[in-house]
């Protein structure tokens, strides 16, 4: 009885089972298991957040670039004037690059040796005078500069200032000179089969979205200094 009393005076606290609110511990279960996806999620939307930031302006200048990579005015590219020192006279009124002189004229011959008489038209020309036919000629013809730009480059913007190009005429048909109609001609013909022996190719052919078809123009391409400047017209992307 004694001992009882002591076990009463000095009692043990009774072990009761504590149960966790039962809704709460789902919960975190559940987020404990979608915790890595959840990370997965934060982490490519802030990947995607910081690449939109510094990526953003370098996808405007790409942009850009696309549209006039290659800095085409109404679809023609720059040229800059040949020195006057590298210009020769080949007829009272044609100048031409010094590079293509020889092969324009022995091209002419050769063709003659066929019996087709070519004759040259225009050559070299100033930006200054390219200022005078585009601007003159549009007010003329009451035209807007993109579709005076089909049959003239702006002003800085001509092969013919690189004194690389010329211009060439069927001698027995005057009448097709600067018109289409020369692709009909034997002179065109003969070219067509025989320009690129002497480094002639014809610039602007049937496929130009911004410049008419010119049978009648022709640039050389038999120097390291006229590959150079006619390297961004051969390009394609
Ligand atoms: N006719 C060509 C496009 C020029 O003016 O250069
Ligand atoms: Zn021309």
């Amino acid at each position: 009885m004694e001992q009882n009393k002591d076990l009463i005076q000095f009692d043990i606290p009774l072990a009761k089972r504590i149960h966790l609110n039962n809704s709460n511990s789902i919960i975190k279960k559940k987020l404990l298991i979608l915790s890595p996806f959840i990370l997965l999620l934060c982490s490519i939307f802030t990947l995607r957040l910081i690449r939109n930031v510094e990526i953003g302006p370098l996808d405007n200048l790409n942009f850009q670039s696309q549209i006039n990579y290659d800095h085409r005015l109404l679809g023609h590219l720059p040229y800059a004037e040949i020195p006057k020192e590298k210009l020769v006279l080949i007829e009272p009124n044609i100048e031409v690059h010094m590079d293509m002189r020889d092969s324009l004229l022995k091209m002419r011959e050769e063709a003659k040796k066929d019996g087709i008489y070519l004759v040259f038209l225009s050559g070299y020309r100033s930006i200054n005078l390219q200022n005078d036919i585009f601007y003159s000629l549009k007010s003329i013809r009451n035209q807007e500069a993109a579709e005076r730009a089909r049959v003239s480059a702006p002003p800085g913007y001509s092969e013919h200032s690189t004194g690389f190009a010329i211009d060439i005429g069927d001698a027995t048909q005057r009448e097709t000179d600067f018109e289409t109609d020369f692709e009909n001609t034997d002179a065109f013909k003969w070219l067509i089969k025989n320009a690129a022996k002497f480094h002639f190719k014809l610039s602007f052919n049937k496929d130009n979205k911004y410049i008419d078809y010119e049978p009648w123009h022709w640039r050389y391409e038999g120097s390291i200094e006229a590959l150079k400047v006619f390297e961004s017209s051969n390009r394609k992307f």
